[in-house]
């Protein structure tokens, strides 16, 4: 177990997924400026919004089958992942050779970020999710991966959470990173409750951002193909195996079932002290 993370710069990672070669390479990813970026902490909700931003980004592009299947066989062919940060060293090589607009999906905060991306006309959506269900989904992650290391229970996993000793570090810091970048032109912030909430509005908010023109009927069209449901179903097609790990409840609020009273109080308090008074915590609904 003691090998399933490595430690780079003071944040661990999957040794799975990723290597300190591939994050000291990472500094060579060109941004262009019409990637579309989404960020957001591990169990935020990325593999939903990324399907959403890949369901509207296409509709706008209007592209054919053929241009489809083009598009598909060529991340295929290069072996290349829509996360950033995952892969081999030689994956920034590879990228370069995809077709444009690219849909890049990132569990990084932005000092981590390769400093293109900041610098860059390109637009980064930020997905920010309340920090208790985060929390709980994070848990049950862990627990269900055999490539990750195990905790023997809630409790013993509770501190881990709020110290930052899990892979890409502290969420309470993610959040208090982006917080900076909030009123940022080139960024905006969308949160899991908003979408679950109003998914149409949600997804409308983000086709305004980066430009994308749909009609109104597409919306819901879009909508009820990126549902819990409908991507659970759909799952060993898009995620294999991981797909019954990753799609495991997709609500708001689960994390009733194994917060404690003063765990509760806790994360409320940390939260109050490191956010409160924020831009971020007024978005922030828990
Ligand atoms: S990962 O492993 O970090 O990439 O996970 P990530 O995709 O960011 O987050 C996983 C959580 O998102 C839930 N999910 C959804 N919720 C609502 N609607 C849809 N379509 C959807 N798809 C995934 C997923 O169930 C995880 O949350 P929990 O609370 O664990 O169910």
């Amino acid at each position: 177990p003691e090998n399933m993370l490595f430690s780079y710069k003071g944040i661990l990672y999957p040794a799975v997924i990723s290597s300190p070669e591939t994050l000291e390479a990472l500094k060579s990813f060109e941004t262009r400026s019409d990637d579309v970026i989404l960020a957001g902490y591990p169990k935020t909700g990325t593999n939903w919004l990324g399907q959403i931003i890949g369901e509207l980004e296409s509709t706008d592009a209007k592209y054919t089958e053929e241009e489809m299947k083009e598009r598909i066989n060529a991340e295929k062919k290069l072996k290349t992942f829509t996360r950033l940060e995952f892969g081999d060293p030689g994956i920034y090589e590879r990228m370069k050779k995809l077709p444009s607009r690219r849909i890049i999906i990132t569990h990084l905060p932005p000092h981590l970020l390769p400093p293109s991306i900041l610098q860059s006309k390109a637009k980064i959506l930020v997905l920010i999710r309340n920090p208790k269900d985060t929390a709980v989904s994070y848990y049950h992650f862990y627990n269900n991966m055999p490539v990750l290391p195990s905790f023997s229970s809630w409790d013993e996993y509770f501190p881990a959470f709020m110290n930052g000793k899990l892979a890409w570090g502290s969420y309470i810091d993610h959040l208090l990173e982006w917080n900076k970048y909030i009123d940022h032109e080139r960024i905006m912030m969308i949160s899991y409750e908003e979408l679950k909430e109003d998914q149409v509005l949600g997804m409308k908010r983000i086709a305004a951002f980066f430009e994308f023109s749909l009609c109104e009927e597409d919306f819901p069209r879009i909508a009820e193909k990126t549902t819990f449901q409908a991507m659970k179903e759909n799952s060993k097609e898009t995620h294999g195996s991981f797909g019954d790990i990753l799609f495991r409840k997709g609500v708001v609020g689960n994390w009733k079932d194994l917060f404690s009273k003063a765990q509760n109080e806790e994360m409320d308090q940390k939260f109050e002290d490191c956010l409160g008074g924020t831009k971020l915590a007024a978005k922030m609904k828990y």
